[in-house]
């Protein structure tokens, strides 16, 4: 597996395969990997097959983090993930470093963001009003260094693998995106790298997420004539604020395209939420 930590290294690479034909695959993550990143990684395999090569990137992006986010405590494992994707046959690890993707002065600056204006409005990008402008720059970026013809997003960030969607059409990125599904533990909790944040104990209540999109769906599957996302969301509000250590910070109901919200749930619609558990802040999403 090759290790690149420089733009131009990994631009002046990838060109490379271009010219020969080769057909690059790419998952873009933060790090701290687990089985979920690792399904995108094998999904990326399949879609360019035995000679594409696989490209992921670690880069734990400062522009998607407000300022009383994680960022600083966010987990940070180099040499664990490097063994990861090694033993994932993974053909090349880009770690770029800060000062290269976002140059300050004396020696560079950084002044251009892209701005998803739509489906970026709801949800995350209400909670966290910077976080998709960071996200969408940085897999911008991201885009124009790997040169990649297929991207793998996980589905368990609904919202942000509808954003870059939207970037892709919007700004005529030559790029498949792909959305493969989330995976979850055993007791249905999404896999995340924010799970290791938590206490045993406040691990045991995180389930709630995955409880409350259940309760949610049991309820609309039942319904013949719709269930109003208001009730639904008093209800779940009152479910998941039963356990001491979770705070809802929102749940949404909304068509799966457009992002925006509905007012009567039916099989189809689709949910996601943010819920605080203890000082974690979790997200979870499903189709009802
Ligand atoms: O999903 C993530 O890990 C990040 O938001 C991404 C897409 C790598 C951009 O920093």
């Amino acid at each position: 597996m090759r290790f690149i930590t420089s733009v131009l290294g990994m631009q002046r690479l990838a060109k490379r395969w271009r010219r020969e034909g080769v057909e690059v695959g790419f998952v873009p993550t933060m790090g701290c990997l687990h089985e979920g990143h690792m399904s995108l990684v094998e999904r990326a395999r399949k879609l360019v097959g035995p000679k594409g090569r696989i490209v992921v990137s670690i880069y734990v992006n400062p522009a998607q983090f407000g300022p009383a986010e994680d960022f600083s405590k966010y987990p940070r494992e180099l040499p664990r993930d490097t063994a990861l994707c090694r033993a994932a046959k993974v053909d090349l690890l880009f770690a770029p470093k800060d000062h290269e993707i976002y140059p300050a002065p004396p020696d560079g600056t950084f002044g251009t963001y892209v701005v998803e204006e739509t489906l970026s409005q709801g949800m995350e990008g209400a909670s966290r009003p910077t976080h998709f402008r960071g996200v969408a720059t940085i897999v911008a970026k991201l885009f124009n260094i790997v040169l990649p013809d297929t991207a793998v997003f996980g589905a368990k960030d609904f919202q942000q693998a509808a954003v870059v969607q939207g970037m892709v059409h919007d700004l005529n990125f030559p790029i498949r995106i792909v959305v493969a599904p989330t995976l979850r533990e055993a007791d249905g909790l999404a896999m995340s790298s924010r799970n290791r944040y938590l206490s045993p104990e406040e691990r045991r209540q995180a389930t709630v997420l995955w409880r409350g999109i259940q309760l949610a769906r049991a309820t609309t599957r039942r319904s013949q004539s719709g269930v109003s996302a208001s009730k639904m969301r008093d209800q779940l509000v009152k479910f998941i604020s039963d356990h001491p250590a979770a705070r809802v910070d929102y749940i949404a109901f909304f068509d799966s395209v457009t992002l925006q919200p509905v007012d009567l749930l039916k099989p189809g619609t689709h949910m996601a939420m943010a819920v605080f558990i203890g000082r974690t802040r979790l997200i979870d999403n499903a189709k009802l």
